[in-house]
């Protein structure tokens, strides 16, 4: 394992390192970029050097840590760990941060493939340069990695017919899908179509999907994961429970995750600033067609809830939103009905959790009485990126 912080920078600057100035400038002026210039964002934004210096120091480290997170939850299915090979197509890869998760999680002994294929598709060269550095840099020295670059456009359909010959076992879209919608003008029927072709043969083929946890991006992307689920047959692997339409969509609210993560301490000063930065806020699917679910893997028949909210204390209870058989149900328990140790106070956003017996209060409210008993089944862990 290597020290990622000191490693990574060293790799941005070529052994230059910035000032702490320097180094803020870049950030920022790249975090603003995404998030308040996101209509005027250029769509070549990767061959400007500072953009791409600020995003690998910034935006690489947060999205490896989502995609580890996520990757994490997906190894712990045990026909899906006790693969040998795997191969991987990462559409918008940019500098690579889908593959650096893989290599973590290598690195940790939490899988044990023997061989790797990756394929990065991009628009830009100048990011597939970088991210071909950052796999000679972090690649594990046990671990066989055969990885090769598509220059080409994801939003055009010749690119995916060229790619379902490769067979992937995993595509995964990483914060590229906003991208290649928006600027491409594609649609969801074109992205359907895109997909159609990876469903044919492999009924263990899996689409991951992340995107950034504003209600516009969660938005669109659970409205493509019910219609992939509904045109192409697929089914979620995580975080749904369920292939019912979204019942956060249909609440017309969103539904994100937010996870706590301890990022490479030289980002740490933008929580001087006012800026979170303990928390990976993001919006994901993993849709698959055999029908594999995270729920498998909780060992327990009875009720199974995901938790999309906080808990809310409220005068005389506390509250939360849990998605629960295709609907968002709002439970509830009073303050006087709390025991000892009560793992329904201990309930995060995004935590699995389950209870024996509720009170029906509305069609879409229910309340847990003191003799219920609520056990906490599954919560995804803190990501450290100290090293990798
Ligand atoms: C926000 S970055 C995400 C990079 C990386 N996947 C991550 O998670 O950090 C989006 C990437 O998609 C690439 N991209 C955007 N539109 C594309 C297209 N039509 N075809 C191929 N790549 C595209 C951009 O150049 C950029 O590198």
């Amino acid at each position: 394992m290597q020290n990622f912080s000191e490693v990574i920078l060293k790799l941005i600057f070529k052994n230059k390192l910035p000032s702490k100035h320097q180094l803020k400038n870049l950030i920022l002026k790249t975090s603003d970029l995404f998030t308040f210039l996101d209509l005027k964002r250029p769509e070549n934004y990767m061959k400007d050097q500072d953009f791409l210096k600020g995003y690998t120091a910034y935006f690489v480290p947060v999205n490896l840590a989502k995609i580890y997170s996520i990757l994490k939850e997906f190894f712990r299915y045990p026909s899906i760990i006790n693969k040998k090979d795997i191969k991987i197509i990462d559409i918008g890869c940019g500098p690579c941060p889908a593959i650096l998760a893989v290599f973590k999680l290598f690195k940790e002994g939490l899988i044990s493939f023997n061989y790797v294929r990756y394929i990065g598709v991009e628009l830009q060269e100048e990011a597939i340069k970088f991210g071909k550095q950052m796999i000679e840099q972090f690649k594990p020295e046990t671990l066989n990695v055969n990885y090769d670059f598509l220059k080409t456009d994801a939003s055009d359909m010749k690119t995916y017919i060229e790619l379902k010959e490769l067979k992937p076992d995993i595509m995964i879209f990483s914060n590229s899908l906003g991208e290649i919608f928006d600027n491409k003008g594609i649609r969801k029927e074109d992205f359907i179509k895109f997909i159609k072709y990876f469903t044919y043969s492999d009924e263990s083929f899996s689409l991951i999907i992340i995107e950034p946890g504003t209600k516009k991006s969660a938005s669109r992307l659970h409205e493509l994961r019910d219609s992939l689920i509904g045109d192409l047959g697929f089914y979620p692997y995580s975080p749904c429970i369920n292939n019912l339409p979204c019942a956060a969509l249909m609440a017309n609210n969103w539904c994100y995750e937010e996870r706590r993560w301890i990022p490479p301490e030289y980002l740490n000063f933008l929580s001087s600033m006012g800026l979170q930065i303990n928390y990976l806020k993001f919006s994901y699917v993993i849709l698959r067609r055999d029908g594999l679910n995270i729920r498998d893997t909780f060992l327990t028949d009875g009720i199974v809830i995901k938790n999309t909210s906080h808990l809310l204390k409220e005068k005389g209870k506390s509250r939360l939103w849990g998605c629960w058989d295709g609907r968002l149900v709002d439970i509830e328990r009073l303050k006087r009905d709390y025991t000892d140790e009560d793992e329904w106070l201990k309930i995060k956003k995004g935590c699995y959790f389950s209870f024996d017996n509720f009170i029906n209060l509305s069609e879409t409210k229910i309340r847990l009485p003191r003799s219920t008993s609520v056990k906490i089944i599954y919560c995804p862990e803190v990501v450290s990126f100290n090293s990798l």
